[in-house]
């Protein structure tokens, strides 16, 4: 049975890649679980939650650092988002979809969705050292520590 589900919830994830093509491909706009699943889900997993040390989670620690106004843009100029091949506005919806799937527990109360202009702004600055701005702006990765424990 839980083997039968396994490969059927494989086979669904495999409609999804091949509507969000077909979507694509006619000029729709994909939307942005599909965009995530076709752009950034192969480093950081479907789920969102990466692969330690080499990929990090996009789960929690993106909600917290919306915090700090430095920290917003950061999320559209890490490689992985400033160079997927899609446009401003599909980007900024995938960076608010994770933001809102991903991190609903940590966003702060008034937090006020990336707009697309901001995103538009921020990824023409692509970070070359994304590492070494998120250790000035907020911290080092650390893929021991559970997130509950660095509050
Ligand atoms: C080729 C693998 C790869 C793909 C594809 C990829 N990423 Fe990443 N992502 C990384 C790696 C590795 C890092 C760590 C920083 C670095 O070295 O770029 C990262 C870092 C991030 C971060 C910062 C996380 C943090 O805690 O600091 C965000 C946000 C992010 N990626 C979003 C995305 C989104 C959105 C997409 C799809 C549009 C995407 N990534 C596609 C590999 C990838």
């Amino acid at each position: 049975m839980q083997a039968r589900r396994r490969i059927g919830s494989g086979l669904m994830s495999l409609l999804f890649l091949v509507l969000g093509l077909a979507l694509g491909s006619n000029g729709f706009a994909a939307s942005p679980r599909i965009n995530y699943l076709l752009y950034c889900s192969g480093c950081h997993l479907p789920g969102g939650q990466g692969n330690a040390p080499n990929v990090p989670t996009l789960h929690d620690e993106l909600g917290l650092m919306m915090t700090v106004p430095a920290m917003r843009g950061y999320l559209a100029r890490v490689p992985g988002s400033a160079q997927a091949p899609i446009d401003d506005v599909d980007l900024t919806a995938v960076l608010n979809w994770l933001l809102t799937e991903f991190n609903s527990e940590t966003l702060p109360e008034d937090f006020k969705p990336l707009s697309v202009d901001e995103v538009s702004a921020a990824r023409a600055r692509l970070l070359a050292d994304p590492n070494g701005y998120r250790e000035t702006h907020w911290k080092p990765y650390d893929f021991q520590t559970p997130l509950t424990e660095h509050q």
